[in-house]
Protein backbone atom coordinates (compact mmCIF):
# COMPACT_ATOMS: atom_id res chain seq x y z
CA UNK A 1 0.00 0.00 0.00
CA UNK A 2 1.16 3.42 -1.20
CA UNK A 3 0.86 6.20 1.13
CA UNK A 4 1.33 9.77 1.21
CA UNK A 5 0.90 12.45 4.10
CA UNK A 6 0.16 16.32 2.78
CA UNK A 7 0.76 19.03 4.89
CA UNK A 8 0.59 22.74 5.83
CA UNK A 9 2.88 24.12 9.02
CA UNK A 10 3.93 27.56 10.37
CA UNK A 11 6.53 26.34 12.59
CA UNK A 12 7.27 22.53 12.17
CA UNK A 13 4.94 20.89 14.26
CA UNK A 14 2.35 19.66 11.85
CA UNK A 15 5.66 18.46 9.88
CA UNK A 16 7.15 16.49 12.75
CA UNK A 17 3.82 14.34 13.45
CA UNK A 18 4.31 13.52 9.74
CA UNK A 19 7.58 12.07 10.51
CA UNK A 20 6.46 10.12 13.24
CA UNK A 21 3.39 8.73 11.15
CA UNK A 22 5.36 8.10 8.13
CA UNK A 23 8.05 6.20 10.28
CA UNK A 24 5.48 4.31 12.00
CA UNK A 25 3.68 3.50 8.65
CA UNK A 26 4.94 0.28 7.40
CA UNK A 27 4.11 0.69 3.71
CA UNK A 28 5.56 2.79 1.33
CA UNK A 29 4.80 5.95 2.74
CA UNK A 30 6.18 9.79 2.06
CA UNK A 31 5.16 13.33 3.38
CA UNK A 32 4.98 16.45 1.45
CA UNK A 33 4.83 20.45 2.76
CA UNK A 34 2.35 21.00 0.22
CA UNK A 35 2.94 25.31 0.29
CA UNK A 36 6.85 24.70 -0.34
CA UNK A 37 7.11 21.06 -2.18
CA UNK A 38 5.36 19.78 -5.47
CA UNK A 39 2.40 17.61 -4.79
CA UNK A 40 2.77 14.38 -7.06
CA UNK A 41 -0.41 12.67 -8.51
CA UNK A 42 -2.26 11.23 -6.64
CA UNK A 43 -3.28 8.35 -8.49
CA UNK A 44 -0.70 5.81 -7.14
CA UNK A 45 -1.64 6.42 -3.67
CA UNK A 46 -4.11 4.49 -1.82
CA UNK A 47 -3.80 6.51 1.76
CA UNK A 48 -3.77 9.79 2.07
CA UNK A 49 -3.27 11.74 5.21
CA UNK A 50 -3.72 15.69 5.19
CA UNK A 51 -2.61 17.62 8.58
CA UNK A 52 -2.49 21.32 9.02
CA UNK A 53 -2.09 23.54 12.08
CA UNK A 54 -4.42 26.22 13.59
CA UNK A 55 -4.23 29.46 14.06
CA UNK A 56 -6.80 31.77 15.56
CA UNK A 57 -9.26 28.98 15.17
CA UNK A 58 -8.36 28.11 11.68
CA UNK A 59 -6.35 25.36 9.76
CA UNK A 60 -4.07 27.03 6.72
CA UNK A 61 -6.03 28.14 3.63
CA UNK A 62 -3.39 26.24 1.46
CA UNK A 63 -4.74 22.98 3.07
CA UNK A 64 -8.53 24.12 2.78
CA UNK A 65 -8.11 24.77 -1.19
CA UNK A 66 -5.98 21.53 -1.70
CA UNK A 67 -9.12 19.87 0.28
CA UNK A 68 -11.91 21.25 -1.92
CA UNK A 69 -10.17 20.94 -5.19
CA UNK A 70 -9.29 17.26 -5.07
CA UNK A 71 -12.12 16.37 -3.29
CA UNK A 72 -13.77 13.92 -5.63
CA UNK A 73 -10.50 12.24 -5.69
CA UNK A 74 -9.58 12.26 -1.95
CA UNK A 75 -12.92 10.72 -1.54
CA UNK A 76 -12.33 7.36 -3.52
CA UNK A 77 -8.83 7.20 -1.29
CA UNK A 78 -8.69 6.06 2.26
CA UNK A 79 -7.73 8.99 4.35
CA UNK A 80 -6.49 10.40 7.28
CA UNK A 81 -6.92 14.30 8.67
CA UNK A 82 -4.93 15.66 11.99
CA UNK A 83 -4.39 18.69 12.99
CA UNK A 84 -1.91 20.00 15.45
CA UNK A 85 -3.47 22.55 17.66
CA UNK A 86 -3.02 23.54 21.35
CA UNK A 87 -6.43 24.39 22.70
CA UNK A 88 -6.27 23.22 26.26
CA UNK A 89 -10.08 22.31 25.91
CA UNK A 90 -10.77 18.87 24.36
CA UNK A 91 -14.35 20.33 23.72
CA UNK A 92 -11.96 23.00 21.83
CA UNK A 93 -9.81 20.58 19.90
CA UNK A 94 -13.08 18.89 18.43
CA UNK A 95 -14.47 21.46 17.35
CA UNK A 96 -11.74 22.77 15.30
CA UNK A 97 -11.35 19.35 13.83
CA UNK A 98 -14.23 18.75 12.94
CA UNK A 99 -14.45 22.59 10.95
CA UNK A 100 -11.12 22.43 9.53
CA UNK A 101 -12.31 19.75 6.49
CA UNK A 102 -14.74 19.54 4.08
CA UNK A 103 -17.76 17.98 5.87
CA UNK A 104 -17.82 15.36 3.13
CA UNK A 105 -13.80 14.33 3.34
CA UNK A 106 -14.50 14.19 7.62
CA UNK A 107 -16.92 11.61 7.18
CA UNK A 108 -15.46 9.84 4.98
CA UNK A 109 -11.97 9.72 7.00
CA UNK A 110 -10.89 6.55 8.67
CA UNK A 111 -8.89 8.35 10.99
CA UNK A 112 -9.12 11.70 12.14
CA UNK A 113 -7.75 13.45 15.39
CA UNK A 114 -5.51 16.51 16.89
CA UNK A 115 -2.46 14.37 17.50
CA UNK A 116 -0.02 17.28 19.39
CA UNK A 117 1.01 20.85 19.44
CA UNK A 118 3.94 22.58 20.10
CA UNK A 119 4.51 26.64 21.03
CA UNK A 120 7.93 26.98 20.10
CA UNK A 121 8.59 31.40 20.97
CA UNK A 122 12.06 31.08 19.69
CA UNK A 123 10.85 30.24 16.24
CA UNK A 124 8.13 32.54 16.42
CA UNK A 125 7.23 35.54 14.52
CA UNK A 126 6.44 39.01 16.91
CA UNK A 127 2.75 39.02 16.22
CA UNK A 128 2.47 35.62 16.91
CA UNK A 129 5.02 35.38 20.57
CA UNK A 130 2.92 38.74 21.38
CA UNK A 131 -0.59 36.23 20.53
CA UNK A 132 0.54 33.70 22.70
CA UNK A 133 2.85 34.78 25.40
CA UNK A 134 -1.18 36.95 25.77
CA UNK A 135 -3.10 33.66 25.77
CA UNK A 136 -0.88 31.01 27.79
CA UNK A 137 0.39 33.80 30.09
CA UNK A 138 4.04 33.01 29.51
CA UNK A 139 6.93 32.39 27.44
CA UNK A 140 7.95 29.10 28.33
CA UNK A 141 8.11 26.81 24.61
CA UNK A 142 6.13 23.39 25.41
CA UNK A 143 6.18 20.31 22.83
CA UNK A 144 3.82 17.51 23.09
CA UNK A 145 2.73 14.87 20.76
CA UNK A 146 0.39 12.81 21.80
CA UNK A 147 2.31 9.41 21.28
CA UNK A 148 -1.03 6.96 21.97
CA UNK A 149 -3.38 8.59 19.57
CA UNK A 150 -0.41 9.02 16.57
CA UNK A 151 -0.29 5.14 17.12
CA UNK A 152 -3.75 4.53 16.94
CA UNK A 153 -4.69 6.99 14.16
CA UNK A 154 -1.96 5.01 11.81
CA UNK A 155 -3.07 2.09 12.75
CA UNK A 156 -6.25 2.37 10.94
CA UNK A 157 -3.74 2.18 7.58
CA UNK A 158 -1.78 -0.72 8.70
CA UNK A 159 -4.86 -2.95 10.29
CA UNK A 160 -7.25 -4.33 7.37
CA UNK A 161 -6.78 -1.91 5.31
CA UNK A 162 -4.19 -3.51 2.81
C1 LIG B 1 -0.57 32.97 17.22
C2 LIG B 1 -1.05 31.58 17.50
C3 LIG B 1 -2.41 31.30 17.47
C4 LIG B 1 -2.87 30.01 17.74
N1 LIG B 1 -4.21 29.77 17.71
C5 LIG B 1 -4.68 28.52 18.03
C6 LIG B 1 -6.09 28.27 18.08
O1 LIG B 1 -6.93 29.11 17.79
N2 LIG B 1 -6.47 27.02 18.45
C7 LIG B 1 -5.59 26.03 18.76
O2 LIG B 1 -6.01 24.92 19.08
N3 LIG B 1 -4.24 26.25 18.70
C8 LIG B 1 -3.78 27.46 18.35
N4 LIG B 1 -2.43 27.70 18.28
C9 LIG B 1 -1.51 26.60 18.55
C10 LIG B 1 -0.96 25.96 17.25
O3 LIG B 1 -1.98 25.32 16.56
C11 LIG B 1 0.15 24.97 17.67
O4 LIG B 1 1.23 25.71 18.17
C12 LIG B 1 0.59 24.04 16.56
O5 LIG B 1 1.39 23.03 17.11
C13 LIG B 1 1.35 24.74 15.46
O6 LIG B 1 1.77 23.80 14.51
P1 LIG B 1 2.75 24.17 13.29
O7 LIG B 1 4.09 24.50 13.89
O8 LIG B 1 2.79 22.93 12.47
O9 LIG B 1 2.16 25.32 12.56
C14 LIG B 1 -1.95 28.96 18.02
C15 LIG B 1 -0.57 29.26 18.02
C16 LIG B 1 -0.11 30.53 17.76
C17 LIG B 1 1.36 30.80 17.78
Amino acid sequence: MKSIILYTTRYGCTAEVAKQIQGKLASDCKSINIVTERVPSLDPFDNIILGGSIYIGKIQKELTSFAISNLKELLSKNIGLYLCAGAPQEEELNKELLGAFPKELFEHAIAKDVLGYAFTFEKMRFLDRFIMKKIKGDVVSTTKYFDERIARFTQNFTVSKS
